[in-house]
């Protein structure tokens, strides 16, 4: 298909993304458990979630890379499982999965994805020197991958999926593990690719990273969606600041707990640490008022802090829980079970 032809194909879709109900077990593992998302066409999504929450496998079904167990897909309106040559060539993957070659050198991999797309040799040198260019790795064009650090070899991996510029493009986690400026430099590179045409879907742990760059946002938690808005109204959910609270009697929790949700009219959850409490909060001036009706109340405070809101409060008020908790629930190579693409 080229590139006129993708245009057109995609050309009638206000949805770039729309999948109902996905699921995916692994063996007794349900990773996905029933998914939906609408993308609309020229926007960036953020797909945000703890590590094992099915981000990837989420993915991996949207691009064709794995069969769902039930659900269907439209990519642009066409079927992921009965047009998945169509959709292939409409989408580009990067991410926690390598798609270059570790002996070859940049420019090599480069050149073998241009010439992959059917680029001439010359025009495939020129892109690969250009696109070295933009992502800062000119220094580096010449030496073999296996020497490139984390970083180096995050920007590769999309620069080569650049090349074509696909309509929709995947990006798991595509920060995780830079540096600062390396991370900025791609947002900056992200923000580019929606600005000429592409639409992007992109996982991530980082609150600040969605917060830049998404339009709007999926959280998932166990395979589960379980909150979905722009960016604004998922901050309002969990308060833009957050209230910590340590009462230095255990047996005064319940009645704190009451005492803050009438004062700040808001739900609390009860973090692992026993006797402390967390709430959304709102307005930061509220506070004042808090502390005078505990006060008269005879309760007394251990600890009290107000924080921006973390991914982790976004976990504990959307699903009363940490996001560390399912730090172990990680994806495991060893128990990698049988896999079937579309
Ligand atoms: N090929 C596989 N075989 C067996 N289990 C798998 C496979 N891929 C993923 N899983 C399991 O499915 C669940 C979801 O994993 P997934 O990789 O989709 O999570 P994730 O949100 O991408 O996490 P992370 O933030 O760590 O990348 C985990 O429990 C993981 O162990
Ligand atoms: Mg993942």
């Amino acid at each position: 298909m080229s590139i006129q032809n993708r245009k057109e194909a995609t050309a009638n879709s206000e949805w770039a993304i729309e999948a109902r109900g996905l699921v995916k077990n692994f063996g007794d593992n349900r990773a996905v458990d029933g998914v939906n998302l609408n993308v609309r066409a020229g926007t960036i999504y953020g797909v945000l979630g703890p590590n094992g929450a099915g981000k990837t496998t989420t993915i991996r079904m949207l691009a064709t890379l794995l069969k769902a167990d039930e659900g269907s897909t439209r990519i642009f309106g066409y079927d992921v499982a009965k047009d998945p040559h169509i959709v292939r060539q409409l989408i580009g993957v990067t991410g926690q999965y390598a798609s270059v070659d570790e002996s070859l050198s940049a420019t090599e991999n480069l050149i073998i994805f241009s010439r992959l797309l059917g680029l001439s040799r010359a025009e495939s040198r020129n892109k690969a020197a250009e696109l070295l260019e933009e992502f800062g790795l000119t220094e580096a064009a010449k030496r073999p991958l296996k020497n490139f650090s984390g970083g180096m070899r995050r920007r590769l991996d999309l620069a080569a999926s650049l090349i074509a510029q696909p309509p929709l493009i995947f990006l798991d986690e595509p920060t995780t593990g830079l540096d600062p400026r390396t991370r900025n430099q791609m947002w900056d590179t992200i923000r580019r690719l929606v600005k000429t045409g592409s639409t992007v879907l992109l996982t991530t742990q980082y609150l600040q990273e969605a917060d830049e760059l998404a339009d709007r946002i999926a959280v998932i938690d166990h395979g589960r969606v379980v909150a979905e808005g722009t960016v604004n109204e998922l901050k309002a959910s969990v308060g833009t600041s957050s209230l910590h609270l340590s009462i230095q009697n255990p047996q005064d929790i319940q009645d704190a707990r009451q005492t803050i949700e009438q004062v700040l009219k808001v739900q609390t959850s009860i973090s692992s640490e026993i006797g402390k409490i967390t709430a959304p909060m709102a307005d930061a001036d509220k506070v004042t008022d808090l502390l005078i009706a505990l006060r008269q109340k005879g309760i007394r405070l251990d600890e009290m802090s107000v924080q921006k809101p973390t991914l982790d409060e976004v976990f504990l008020t959307i699903t009363g829980r940490g996001a560390e908790d399912d730090a172990s629930k990680s994806s495991n190579e060893s128990d990698k079970v049988e896999e079937e693409r579309v």
